[in-house]
């Protein structure tokens, strides 16, 4: 192994152990975004069914930077995720950003700092995903992340993404930190077809922070891309500037859309420093963006206010719209914002009046400013209030408070459906035949042929009643799955046959396809791991499991 390879593992080894060096300098903001662009070429997601809405979830960055960023600090976000009723409303990534910590053993493959996180990467997905959770996980597309105290994947894609899968990670955001000299079309092509190769299906979430307009080409190779840069420094959170990010973001509404979305970054909502005003504003905004809902407060000591703004239903189906469209400005009145150009899945629209202005505003808005006829006699869902009001024709008109909102659905109808919001019970199924060990003596071995089962339970939080999932062929022969249940609960009983198995460690990643049944939009495919281990059969598995 070359010196100089030597030098960086050890650096970044104790670099985590101890405190990370100050941050050199944050990321360069992007030049504005000139007109957007819809993206050329594949979509991504189209072969592997992933974030067709946008991703949900929870990432460290805004509330804590770097420290204290380890592996009891994520087990207490998930379970506070849980707690607070966000996993019901849909929230479901969760993982570790630049505090993953991980560095390069002598043969450059990255190895776990146990001492962050004790039951290591892999470890500790089996925990993320027996919570019901997904599991997110951080990297940089360079020599090194952002603080330089971790190995980036520069020259290591194939092997990096290869550690990826196999941790188990559900969706990977990759920094362009210390990439100079590095083409950006070409590293992220080369990440994607490395993560191609290793097997895993995982949502890629670009972070170059908008510098190589990724709007205008990612979505062959990625998910969702950063737009802007970052929205705080770790633990402050800045209101004017969050505006500015949203800016920039809106303008470039026609490159989003299911699989491909355009990331203004983490949520700030509930974070200190704002109001609860602001922090309903902010959630509206990314709702009406269509934007990835990352939360990135501290989950463990969140106010009522903020987990009813964060766990509300009625906003969330905005954002989880299955149509994926992002909506935008369609007009202003003074400082007030007038946002539309958001269809749903159930013919309503959504209409975001938004006053970033110091005054309550009164605004009048005719149905034909939102694209629809002012003579059509049409239903307002105030999103906030849970009222509905009309039907009633010509257009409406709200006052808004200074940094406030009207987030509203307008229908023909007074149904206002939510749109699927799928809930797992785990996302792994364990088996093991029955091989018992008592002090170390086995009292039970029976090297036969034996049948297990586990299920997993998946629920839909909506309003629709979803057909049953269809699991994707091709499980290896000892795994057979049925789908039963209703359009709300479905229940995944998965049998395995330990029949002609060697002893050995087994392992299937399950796929099951839906579609929502208003929109026959296809739905994001549902993944889950099943692993099975033998332990009375004679002679070793296969490497790959089957
Ligand atoms: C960049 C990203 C942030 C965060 C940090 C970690 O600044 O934009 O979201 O991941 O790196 O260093």
């Amino acid at each position: 192994m070359p010196k100089k390879t030597i030098f960086f593992a050890v650096l970044a080894i104790s670099a985590c152990a101890l405190a990370f060096a100050p941050r050199p300098q944050s990321p360069a903001r992007p030049s504005s975004p000139a007109a957007f662009v819809a993206p050329a070429g594949p979509v991504h997601a189209a072969d592997d069914g992933l974030a067709l809405t946008p991703p949900m979830g929870w990432y460290p960055w805004n509330e804590f930077g770097q420290e204290p960023q380890n592996e009891a600090l994520i087990r207490q976000i998930s379970e506070a995720l849980v707690k607070s009723g966000m996993k019901e409303a849909g929230y479901a990534y969760v993982g570790p950003d630049e505090g993953i910590c991980f560095s390069r053993d002598a043969s450059g493959r990255l190895t776990t700092n146990l001492e962050r996180y004790p039951s290591g990467l892999r470890g500790l997905g089996d925990v993320i995903h027996a919570q019901g959770l997904k599991y997110a996980l951080y990297t940089d597309a360079g020599t090194l992340t952002c603080s330089k105290a971790m190995p980036g994947t520069k020259d290591r894609e194939v092997e990096d993404m290869a550690a990826f899968a196999e941790w188990r990670a559900d969706y990977v955001k990759i920094d362009w930190c210390n990439t100079k000299g590095q083409d950006i079309v070409k590293t992220y092509i080369k990440l994607h077809d490395a993560q191609h190769a290793a097997g895993r299906p995982i949502v890629h979430s670009l972070c170059s922070w908008g510098d190589g307009e990724p709007w205008k080409w990612a979505a062959s190779v990625g998910h969702l891309w950063r737009t802007t840069s970052d929205i705080c420094g770790p633990g402050k959170a800045d209101w004017p500037h969050a505006l500015k990010m949203a800016a920039q973001n809106e303008r470039l509404y026609a490159a989003a859309g299911p699989g491909h979305w355009n990331d203004p970054d983490m949520m700030i909502t509930g974070m200190d420093g704002l109001s609860e005003s602001q922090n309903r504003s902010f959630f509206s905004l990314w709702c009406m963006m269509a934007a990835p809902l990352m939360a990135g407060n501290d989950l463990r000591r969140m106010t009522e206010s903020t987990i009813r703004i964060l766990t509300n239903l009625e906003a969330i189906a905005i954002n989880q719209d299955p149509l994926g469209v992002q909506g935008h400005i369609v007009r202003r009145s003074g400082p007030v914002e007038i946002w539309a150009g958001k269809p749903l899945f159930d013919g309503s629209r959504a209409l975001l009046v938004f006053n970033p202005g110091t005054a309550p505003a009164e605004v009048k808005i005719a149905w034909s400013d939102i694209g629809l006829a002012d003579s059509a006699a049409l239903y307002v869902r105030d999103v906030w209030t849970h009222k509905t009001t009309g039907p009633q024709g010509g257009g409406l008109a709200v006052t808004v408070a200074p940094n406030d909102v009207a987030l509203l659905r307008v229908s023909k109808t007074d149904a206002f459906p939510i749109p699927p919001i799928i809930v797992a019970d785990s996302y792994r199924v364990a088996l093991r035949d029955d091989r018992v060990v008592r002090d170390n003596r086995v009292v039970r071995n029976d090297p036969g042929a034996q049948t297990l089962a586990g299920t997993i339970t998946v629920k839909n939080n909506g309003s629709a009643e979803l057909p049953l999932w269809k699991v994707r062929p091709g499980l290896p022969s000892w795994l057979s799955i049925s789908v039963s249940g209703n359009g709300k609960i479905q229940t995944f009983t998965n049998t395995v046959s330990t029949a002609g198995l060697k002893k050995g460690s087994y392992h299937a990643v399950v796929r099951a396809d839906n579609v929502e049944p208003v929109s026959e939009k296809p739905m994001s495919a549902l993944y889950y791991d099943v692993d099975l281990e033998v332990t009375g059969g004679a002679g070793a598995a296969p490497r790959n499991g089957r």
